[in-house]
């Protein structure tokens, strides 16, 4: 006769049954749940089950099965994932390896650079990237008809000729100048922005660093030791400088420093077009009358200002023949600096 205890006794060894190989798994199957199976036979016997007991036992029975067929599977999947090993973990499969993010080649250089003049005692500050026609052309000497300040140059927001993108990091030389009375010794690196057309070697976004120096008897060789000392630490040991004349508003005297080409040692080459020397940066005198305008007595203090393009001095470092690279962040290009730091 079928009754709860001779289900509970079934489910009880189900329960408790064990299979060591898949075969032994598959005997469990057929010895419980095959049409000759135990399990099977109790369904068999459920039609001689007085009616008032029919509701109670058919419940047990329907549990029994499900009891008989989780035992089962779980027996299979241990067996599917003993492949991977008992704990499902595939210990002889290869690492995924972890990638490696690195310097972008610009903050390499940058950072190079800060660090050779804070060698010297230069901090760092920062100003605003969209700046007034004061702080980027007219507390810098520039005449009300420079090109500058024509929209072809410069982006302007809303076509207000008062709101700009600033074209240079001298504008943080005025920041710093109107909320500072000298000794001012401070590097001001930052993005600028011109309306050029982009090609390999222009681009309308791109990085300068600028630097001023401005306290009592700061003369022209403090200017030209200062930067023979840059050279030599950023360049190498070997770099000779030339510093040409040239002009710009705010310094007098002003000039432009070529470094000796540290691919051919200054024998010509295709990288310095065959003169021996690479132009890297803009440089002089601050004119005593962007001091004055600043609010810096210009009898008692006199200084010198620098700036230089961050892009072009990492073409020159790493040999990238277009400027457009510093921007599209293709991985392949920058996995090449990841062993920088
Ligand atoms: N601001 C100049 C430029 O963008 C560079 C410069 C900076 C020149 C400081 C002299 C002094 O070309």
């Amino acid at each position: 006769m079928l009754d709860l205890d001779k289900i509970q006794a079934l489910a009880e060894e189900i329960s408790a049954a064990t299979a060591s190989t898949p075969e032994e798994v598959e005997a469990l199957r057929i010895k419980y749940l095959s049409k000759k199976g135990s399990v099977s036979a109790l369904f068999d016997d459920f039609k001689n089950v007085p009616n008032e007991q029919k509701r109670e036992i058919g419940k047990k029975l329907n549990e029994l099965k499900t009891i008989a067929q989780t035992k089962i599977n779980d027996l299979k999947e241990s067996f599917s994932a003993a492949d991977t090993g008992a704990t499902g973990i595939d210990l002889s499969r290869e690492a995924t390896s972890s990638v490696w993010g690195g310097s972008h080649p610009l903050s390499i250089v940058r950072n190079d650079i800060i660090e050779i003049f804070g060698r010297l005692g230069f901090t760092v500050s920062e100003g605003p990237e969209i700046e007034d026609d004061w702080h980027v052309f007219t507390a810098l000497n520039f005449p009300p008809e420079h090109p500058a300040r024509d929209m072809q140059d410069t982006f302007f927001i809303n076509n207000n000729p008062d709101i700009l993108l600033r074209t240079h990091t001298s504008s943080v030389q005025v920041r710093t100048m109107e909320r500072q009375q000298p000794p001012i010794r401070s590097l001001f690196p930052g993005r600028v922005f011109r309306n050029e057309a982009i090609s390999a070697r222009a681009h309308c976004i791109f990085h300068q660093i600028e630097g001023l120096y401005v306290a009592e008897n700061v003369s022209f060789a403090d200017l030209k030791q200062t930067l023979l000392y840059f050279a030599k630490e950023l360049f190498g040991p070997e770099t000779q400088i030339r510093l040409r004349p040239s002009y710009f508003p705010f310094t007098e005297p002003s000039a432009e420093m070529d470094v000796s080409c540290s691919l051919c040692g200054g024998k010509g080459c295709s990288v310095c077009k065959g003169t021996g020397w690479l132009e890297i940066l803009g440089c002089g005198m601050v004119d005593p009358a962007v001091l004055e305008s600043n609010g810096i007595d210009s009898k008692k203090y006199s200084g010198f200002a620098f700036g230089m393009g961050v892009e072009r001095i990492a073409m020159l470092r790493y040999q990238v023949k277009d400027i457009r690279l510093f921007f599209e962040n293709d991985v392949r290009f920058l996995k090449q600096f990841q062993s920088v730091l």
